[in-house]
């Protein structure tokens, strides 16, 4: 008997087996190939083999199918493709807005590891309806590409956890704070999170592994209004506990976004509750994104700060200053190994998140090709960005 165990993947027998990797994603095996390597059990934990085979051997064959299996790999949230980032998947983490590093030349350095959100907010930046497919990316390498990036900068940094969709779904969200806390030239670490998922237990296991900001996104404390914005259920009660909770132990910043219109007076509201608990504010101007929700027009931003002065005063709080233990300063900038017109040749390695754009590889960066469907190959590629070592082009 030979018992295959893996401590990321859970299985469940059926029709076909289901593999669930990090809670929110799967695939299936093919019940008939795996029997191929001998008479099988489906355990919860792993699959467990009455087998002649030497384990190396079974193991061996097993991880191929699972492998295979891997590219297959769905998100159980929304049905979508799964692109898994990983350190032999020949996709580096800098140079796409979508996951992995991004740095902006500043003492702050923001990390994607997953695209996948729970919600669907009604004003949100990145419109997922318009999002075919979701990327997750291997902790381990996340760590690894982050320390070269934090060896290039001259004085501390603050790591930013952030993503296109919600980081508390990132399965391996309290390893990832631990790894970057052992880091000794991290100081801060935050993370942004509609809050949902951060349970009291999940906000200690956070701060214990050593996460010293949470910026919630609450936009307002009506439940209707909330579910309203949220375009989902959303649990205001629950994540307002969470919030009193988390603001005694670690910092915490509500971070509404101000949708003209639609949650006026809740600002007022959520500043209050902020006084309350001992929360800082950074509110967020909704802003107009050309692939994000537009549920009405943005406020001018001339007018938007002055009604955070007119709130400033009638509340007596400070809506315009940033948290100072979080203050960014300029520092090294990461190189550019090609600029904004230039035609460089790169190896196309995936999907990318809108239909018709996959990404590619050259010298250690992702560009995100734009109108192409091909699947893979070498092609040439011409830059429309550069900016931020973020390179997006369409093939030349
Ligand atoms: C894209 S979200 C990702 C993190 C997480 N899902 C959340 O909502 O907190 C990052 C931040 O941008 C804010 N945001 C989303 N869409 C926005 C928009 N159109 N204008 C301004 N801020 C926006 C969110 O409220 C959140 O604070
Ligand atoms: S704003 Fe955040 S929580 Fe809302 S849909 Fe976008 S990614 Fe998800």
């Amino acid at each position: 008997m030979v018992m295959l165990e893996y401590e990321s993947l859970r299985f469940e027998d059926g029709e076909k087996i289901r593999v669930t990797f990090q809670n929110i994603y799967n695939f299936y095996l093919n019940k008939e190939e795996v029997s191929e390597l001998g008479r099988f059990k489906v355990h919860p934990k792993g699959l467990e083999f009455s087998s002649g085979k030497k384990e190396a051997n079974l193991r061996q064959k097993f991880e191929f199918l699972l492998t295979r299996g891997f590219e297959d790999l769905r998100c159980s949230l929304n049905g979508k493709p799964v692109l898994y980032v990983h350190s032999n998947s020949g996709i580096p983490l800098i140079g796409s807005n979508e996951f992995g590093i991004i740095d902006r030349g500043t003492n702050t350095i923001e990390v994607k590891p997953l695209s996948s959100c729970n919600i669907d907010c009604i004003f949100c930046s990145v419109d997922h309806t318009k999002r075919t497919s979701d990327v997750y990316v291997e902790c381990d390498y996340l760590v690894d590409e982050l320390r070269k990036v934090i060896s290039i900068k001259k004085g501390r940094v603050n790591i930013h956890i952030g993503s296109q969709g919600d980081p508390s779904l990132y399965g391996d969200l309290v390893r990832l704070v631990k790894e970057i806390r052992d880091i000794k030239e991290v100081a801060a670490i935050s993370m942004v999170s509609n809050g949902i998922l951060l349970s009291k237990t999940l906000a200690d296991r956070l701060i214990d592994a050593g996460m010293t900001h949470f910026h919630i996104s609450l936009h307002s404390l009506d439940p209707q209004k909330a579910e309203k914005l949220a375009n989902a259920k959303y649990p205001v009660k629950k994540v307002m506990e969470s919030c009193e909770y988390i603001a005694k132990k670690a910092h915490l910043l509500l971070v509404p976004v101000w949708v003209p219109g639609i949650n006026d007076n809740d600002i007022e509201d959520v500043i209050k509750f902020a006084k309350d608990i001992g929360a800082t504010l950074g509110i967020q101007n909704f802003l107009e994104y050309q692939l994000g929700k537009k549920p009405v027009n943005p406020l001018p931003m001339k007018l938007f700060y002055k009604k955070l002065g007119d709130l400033e005063k009638k509340l007596d709080v400070n809506l315009t200053k940033l948290d100072t233990t979080l203050e960014f300063h300029e520092d090294t900038r990461l190189e550019k190994p090609f600029r904004k017109g230039d035609v460089v040749q790169a190896e196309i390695l995936g999907i990318s998140r809108l239909p018709h754009s996959v990404i590619a590889a050259a010298k250690g960066r992702v560009i995100t090709i734009m109108g192409t469907d091909r699947k893979k190959g070498s092609v040439k590629v011409r830059l429309t960005r550069d900016k931020d070592n973020i390179f997006i082009g369409s093939i030349a």
